[in-house]
């Protein structure tokens, strides 16, 4: 099996990439040996290797940012994964692609089901939606797992932001008035292996993918369980990580200025990726501590010392 994982570097996709390849031959150009932005260069190394599976963890993550950046946000987040879909279409490989609750505005009551009207509130999730469309009418076999606040001890992200900041500061403000379910990068590599591993790979064909999945492309929730707020989230980081001593303060979304406005709820509901999978992801307060006990001492200091956006 020839499978193509793009975004290595990143939470999900350096997550993925160990557990992968156990499948099969894992390719993971990083971003200076395929700029996935040059639809030139897409195109002639998916033609060329012709993978598969295309695990597509890439993404154009900078929520704020991309306000600014449309073009880039779209080229990465839409034009991308319909473009890996018409390729491996061609020839019969196939799609893993990752989406986001930020695909919602977060005003439904209860948790987001995978039927649940879509409406982004900002060019990041607009582009993230379009993705999920393009992908899907591209007409190739395909899995989408949209998963929500996510972590993890390697990238940018709230966790290693939060265990920084907790060590250098007395006191911080974290809102409250956010619901959702962080989840760990690991939990989602591990989720996707679990749905990867309920698929009859038995079959004779060319690509026993595209036959394991017929019936089962879509659309699927994959969070760790639970939801919870980024106040009470930063509490439990700092429970478990006593040398974060400063204070954690309550604070409302207003008072956290940001260029585009988050969903007040980004619960999803995962029911459909257990009914069809049997595969459930950890609560995420157990996520979370599974996911510290990987933190090694000398992590504390790279924490400390590396550029995080704040
Ligand atoms: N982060 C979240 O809170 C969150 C929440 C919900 C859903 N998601 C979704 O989950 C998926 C994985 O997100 P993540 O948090 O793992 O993202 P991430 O840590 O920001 O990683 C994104 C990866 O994409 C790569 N990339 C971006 N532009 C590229 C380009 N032009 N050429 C080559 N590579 C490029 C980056 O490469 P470099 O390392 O070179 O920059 C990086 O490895 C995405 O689909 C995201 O939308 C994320």
């Amino acid at each position: 099996m020839r499978i193509l994982l793009t975004g290595v570097n990143g939470q999900v996709g350096s997550a993925l990439k160990p557990l992968l390849m156990s499948l099969g031959t894992v390719q993971a150009p990083p971003r200076g040996e395929l700029n996935l932005a040059d639809a030139r260069a897409v195109e002639a190394w998916v033609r060329h290797h012709r993978p598969h599976l295309i695990v597509n963890a890439a993404a154009y993550t900078a929520v704020d940012r991309a306000e600014q950046e449309r073009e880039a946000a779209f080229a990465l987040n839409a034009q991308l994964p319909e473009q890996l879909g018409c390729l491996q279409r061609e020839w019969g490989g196939v799609v893993i692609h990752y989406s986001t609750d930020y695909v919602f505005d977060g005003t439904r009551e209860g948790p987001y089901t995978e039927l649940d009207t879509t409406a982004p509130l900002g060019v990041y999730g607009r582009s993230k939606r379009a993705g999920e469309e393009g992908l899907m009418s591209s007409g190739v076999p395909v899995m989408i797992f949209r998963t929500s606040w996510v972590y993890g001890l390697h990238g940018r992200n709230f966790l290693r932001t939060m265990l920084r900041l907790g060590q250098e500061r007395a006191e911080i403000r974290v809102v409250n008035d956010q619901w959702g379910a962080p989840t760990w990068a690991g939990s989602i590599a591990r989720g996707t292996m679990e749905v990867l591993a309920t698929v009859d790979r038995s079959v004779s064909s060319e690509n026993p993918w595209a036959e394991g999945w017929r019936g089962k492309e879509g659309i699927y929730h994959l969070t760790n369980g639970g939801a919870t707020t980024w106040y009470d989230f930063t509490r439990r980081i700092f429970e478990l990580r006593p040398e974060c001593r400063a204070l954690v303060l309550p604070i409302p979304s207003g008072d956290y200025p940001s260029p585009v406005q988050r969903p007040t709820n980004s619960r999803l509901d995962n029911a459909k990726l257990e009914k069809v999978f049997g595969v459930r992801l950890p609560h995420w307060s157990k996520a979370l501590e599974d996911c510290l006990a990987e933190l090694p001492s000398a992590m504390h200091e790279v924490l400390l010392t590396e550029n995080n956006e704040g």
